[in-house]
């Protein structure tokens, strides 16, 4: 493995740091063979506008596409496996007291890699939930609301009176896969991925704690985010502002680069596990 050349300065902050917070969007899983968003020709909004696939509006006009589409990136979600990059993370955590992963992807790989506290802002599309018919909706629900959500998918769309009493039930069974679109076996709703779509709320408690990571670590490691995704892409620059040191991953360069202590032009898999080598000198992980 060949070392990166970083400042001797910045490697001994590096070394230095208590509390690592790495912050990845989409290019971090890009060579475990999930397509980032807005790459120009492979990204997934390449083929499709996000407004038609992305949105509880496109899921309320049309349920079966929104499903459909989610459905075949679960495919290649699956199919993926962690890389290199993600192993670097997770074998951190034995080399840094702290280390929080901070991310904008859905697919669940930093948690198979092995790192254990992370924060997953844009949710996880492996995970279901009730879809609710204030879903999007900023003037708030209009029609009859039960006085609780469903206990079993979090909707609040059919009266008490009609959910299923059976105590049996549990959505264990679901998942995204062809097929119609399911239905809650509790109160009916339809079930969506529980991910965070185009004029949806990011939960505000995990943004707080992400915001708080930010504030509160000694370096970041920005990888393979486009930072162009409001409020996600503002999280960086706040460890900026607090003086913390910054370093990015990417092999296009962002609104970041200038301002970043170091900007590593290189893939999550390569440059990852270089950096960690360099700084900390190892990277082995405990892999899948
Ligand atoms: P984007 O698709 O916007 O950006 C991917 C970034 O990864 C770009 O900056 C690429 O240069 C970089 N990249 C590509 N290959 C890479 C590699 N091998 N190693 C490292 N970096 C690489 O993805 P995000 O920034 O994650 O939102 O997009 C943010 C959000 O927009 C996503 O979470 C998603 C999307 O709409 C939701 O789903 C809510
Ligand atoms: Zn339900």
């Amino acid at each position: 493995m060949t070392f990166l050349r970083i400042d001797p300065r910045l490697v001994e902050r590096l070394r230095d740091a208590l509390h690592v917070v790495i912050f990845t969007g989409a290019g971090m899983s890009a060579e475990s063979g999930v397509p980032t968003f807005r790459d120009r020709m492979t990204g997934l909004w390449a083929r499709h506008d996000p407004q038609d696939i992305a949105t509880p509006e496109a899921f309320r006009r049309n349920p079966q596409l929104v499903w459909d589409w989610h459905v075949h990136l679960a495919e290649s979600v699956r199919a993926a496996t962690p890389n290199a990059g993600h192993r670097a993370i997770a074998a951190l955590q034995d080399l840094v007291q702290q280390v929080t992963v901070i991310t904008q992807n859905i697919d669940g790989l930093h948690a198979r890699a092995g790192s254990r506290e992370i924060i997953e802002l844009h949710g996880n599309l492996l995970r279901l939930r009730g879809f609710r018919d204030d879903d999007g909706r900023q003037e708030g629900l209009r029609l009859a609301r039960p006085p609780r959500p469903c206990p079993l998918c979090g909707a609040r769309c059919a009266p008490p009176g009609a959910w299923n009493p059976d105590p049996g039930l549990s959505l264990a069974g679901f998942g995204l896969a062809a097929g119609p679109v399911p239905r809650c076996p509790k109160c009916g709703a339809r079930l969506r991925p529980d991910v965070v779509w185009f004029n949806e709320m990011l939960d505000p408690d995990l943004l707080d704690q992400a915001w708080a990571a930010m504030e509160n670590c000694d370096a970041v490691l920005c990888v393979g985010a486009s930072l162009e995704v409001e409020p996600a892409a503002s999280l960086p620059f706040r460890a900026l502002e607090c003086g913390h040191a910054v370093i990015e991953i990417n092999p296009a360069p962002t609104a970041l680069s200038a301002l970043a202590d170091a900007s590593v032009r290189g893939g999550a898999a390569s440059a990852l596990p270089r950096l960690v080598e360099s700084v900390w000198g190892s990277a082995q992980g405990p892999g899948e």
